[in-house]
């Protein structure tokens, strides 16, 4: 087991099993995960902070070592402020990596202690994204291979 605060930030506009998938493998690996939302006012999301921590909580709540946080600003920031080493992230295809990449080489640049670490996402899960739930949800199509089961109704829900 790694030593150290592992932290997974995110948008989790809403979280998908790809992500549950990813929480569950790090949360073997690590002996606390923090999965931070980012709560980012620029950007338009679908769903409040609020409504993404608590879909994520009961997603994860079979998971005793994985807190739910959130936070706004620069990741460094917050990942000193929690006194976290480690950043995780998923890679599902070759096209995250580009993306990935930059920003773990910038946030290395200003903060030199912090590691990003990845992990490939299940093939299973390897074509799951978002803004795919959102729009399969926005025209009532079934999301029942996407989401967590608990999480279907309250996604539903803010689509009537
Ligand atoms: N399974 C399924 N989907 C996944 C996934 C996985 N394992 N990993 C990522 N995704 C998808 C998400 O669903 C999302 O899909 P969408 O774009 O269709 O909505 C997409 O990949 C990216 O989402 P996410 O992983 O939440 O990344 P993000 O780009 O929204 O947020 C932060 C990344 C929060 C780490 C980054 O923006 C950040 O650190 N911001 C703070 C500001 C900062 O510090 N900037 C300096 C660094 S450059």
């Amino acid at each position: 087991m790694c030593k150290g605060l592992c932290v997974y930030p995110g948008s989790f506009d809403p979280v998908t099993l790809g992500h549950v998938d990813l929480i569950e493998r790090a949360a073997k690996l690590f002996p606390n995960l923090v999965v931070a939302v980012l709560n980012n006012p620029d950007k338009h999301n679908m769903f409040t902070v609020e409504q993404r921590m608590n879909m994520l909580s009961r997603a994860c709540a079979h998971l005793t070592n994985v807190t739910i946080d959130s936070f706004g600003g620069l990741l460094v920031d917050y990942m000193r402020s929690a006194n976290a080493e480690i950043v995780l992230r998923g890679l599902r295809a070759v096209t995250d990596f580009e993306n990935e990449f930059q920003m773990a080489q910038v946030n290395r640049q200003i903060a030199p202690g912090i590691e990003t670490l990845f992990m490939m996402t299940s093939p299973d899960y390897a074509y799951i994204s978002s803004s795919a739930v959102r729009q399969i949800a926005m025209f009532g199509g079934d999301i029942s291979t996407l989401v967590p089961p608990c999480i279907i109704e309250e996604i539903h829900r803010v689509f009537k």
